[in-house]
């Protein structure tokens, strides 16, 4: 299975910012991904990062002046721009924004953005106030206006010492805008509710009940689904995990939270997909002083708590939602499965063999079985991302049967 980028034909186009070098790094990252990525550099840029640095890191020639690039390389101006899958422009300066905002072609990368056949991402990286300055945000009006993508700076500490909006971004999120951008949108319009992680039942202010859910299937999901273009709300019982770029998360710790949250949004929800780990008991009493271990034996004293999952069923028809489940077992799986999707009026769920090291609990690869109303489907052991976009294959594949 391919990862999203590649054989993917990615312009860079850098311009004169001291961010410059982060994106030497990008480079790198996205060559090792697969990317065939060329390099055009403003002159200002070369003055910031050598443009050596660019070719030995994206293994291709690093282009710098139009002409330059014709006569050695036997390339036209407009050539990369339309045989680009994405042009992205980073760092950009609010010099380059004006100039793209302006259609002017005075040199190779304004020629390329204007020759560009492909989705145009624009990563605008300055001084604060030259980013609020109003030219800067009409340029920037202007360029989203054309249809361009705009990848938001972030807020921090400046080259220059001062402190606002205007820092280049992190990696991890610009590399999901890029996805985005190489990814149909072919979940757009749909709101999903995603529930992922354990839950935690306190026993006493030291110690609670929970189990192994690390929660890396659900943020897959959460992560894919909102590449391939769906507003996602995720709700996640505690997990060392990052959100996903564009993800709203609500963080919850008990199975009453999570029911609690869930209930409170599923109302609002096209697709519900409960990847969570939800405890299935909970004491009957949390102590309010740390439990002592003055006698020989404890006993435990549980109590059920809500099954979400069911309850969503049962309110199915109400809301209009497709509902999809998990179900982690260690044996017997087909027939578990086959009995939650009819317990809890699914549509759709993925049986999870949590018996083996390298699928279900805290793993990074998965193998999942889906099953539906035509029956089960069994996937390959995948990483958990592949997983993810496999499963949202089949649920867009239930939400519009004809396609
Ligand atoms: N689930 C839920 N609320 C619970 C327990 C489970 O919403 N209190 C959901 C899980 O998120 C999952 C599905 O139900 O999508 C199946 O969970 P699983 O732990 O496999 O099964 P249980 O229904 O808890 O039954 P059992 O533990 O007996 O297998």
């Amino acid at each position: 299975m391919q990862n999203g980028f590649t054989g993917k034909k990615i312009v860079l186009g850098v311009t004169g910012s001291i961010a410059a070098f982060k994106v030497a790094g990008w480079v790198s990252t996205l060559a090792q991904e697969g990317a065939d990525i060329s390099v055009v550099m403003t002159e200002a840029a070369s003055r910031f990062v050598t443009p050596l640095t660019f070719a030995a890191l994206s293994g291709n020639p690093v282009f710098t002046d139009m002409f330059q690039a014709e006569e050695a390389h036997a390339i036209s101006h407009i050539q990369l721009g339309q045989e680009a899958d994405l042009v992205l422009i980073a760092p950009a300066t609010a010099n380059t924004i004006a100039k793209l905002a302006h259609g002017m072609a005075d040199d190779l990368l304004s020629t390329t953005v204007l020759a560009a056949a492909c989705p145009v991402l624009i990563a605008p990286t300055m001084n604060s106030k030259m980013l609020e300055n109003p030219a800067t945000q009409r340029n920037l009006t202007l360029l989203r206006e054309l249809g361009h993508g705009i990848i938001e700076p972030e807020f921090g500490k400046m080259a220059c010492k001062t402190e606002g909006p205007g820092r280049l971004p992190e990696w991890e999120d610009v590399r999901e805008q890029l996805l985005a951008s190489l990814t149909k949108q072919d979940l757009a319009g749909e709101k999903i509710l995603i529930t992922a992680g354990p839950t935690r039942e306190n026993l006493d202010p030291a110690r609670f009940l929970s189990n192994r859910s690390s929660g890396k299937m659900g943020y897959a999901l959460a992560r894919t689904a909102k590449r391939r273009g769906a507003e996602v709300l995720l709700i996640s019982g505690p997990t060392a995990l990052p959100t996903p770029y564009g993800v709203r998360r609500i963080n919850i710790q008990t199975a009453k939270d999570m029911h609690d949250a869930v209930m409170d949004n599923c109302g609002a929800a096209s697709v519900i997909i409960k990847a969570a780990a939800v405890s299935d008991f909970r004491p009957r009493k949390t102590a309010l002083e740390k439990v002592k271990k003055d006698t020989a034996e404890l006993v435990l004293n549980l109590k059920q708590t809500d099954d979400i999952l069911k309850k969503l069923g049962q309110k199915k028809e109400k809301y209009d939602y497709l509902l999809v489940g998990f179900a982690a077992e260690s044996s017997n799986l087909r027939a578990a499965g086959e009995k939650k999707l009819k317990e809890k009026n699914l549509d759709l769920i993925a049986i999870n063999d949590i018996g083996c090291s390298n699928t279900g609990f805290e793993a990074d690869t998965n193998q999942v079985t889906l099953l539906d109303k035509d029956g089960f489907t069994e996937l390959p052991l995948i990483s958990k991302e592949q997983t993810a976009n496999l499963i949202l294959d089949r649920i867009g594949k239930l939400l519009t049967p004809d396609s």
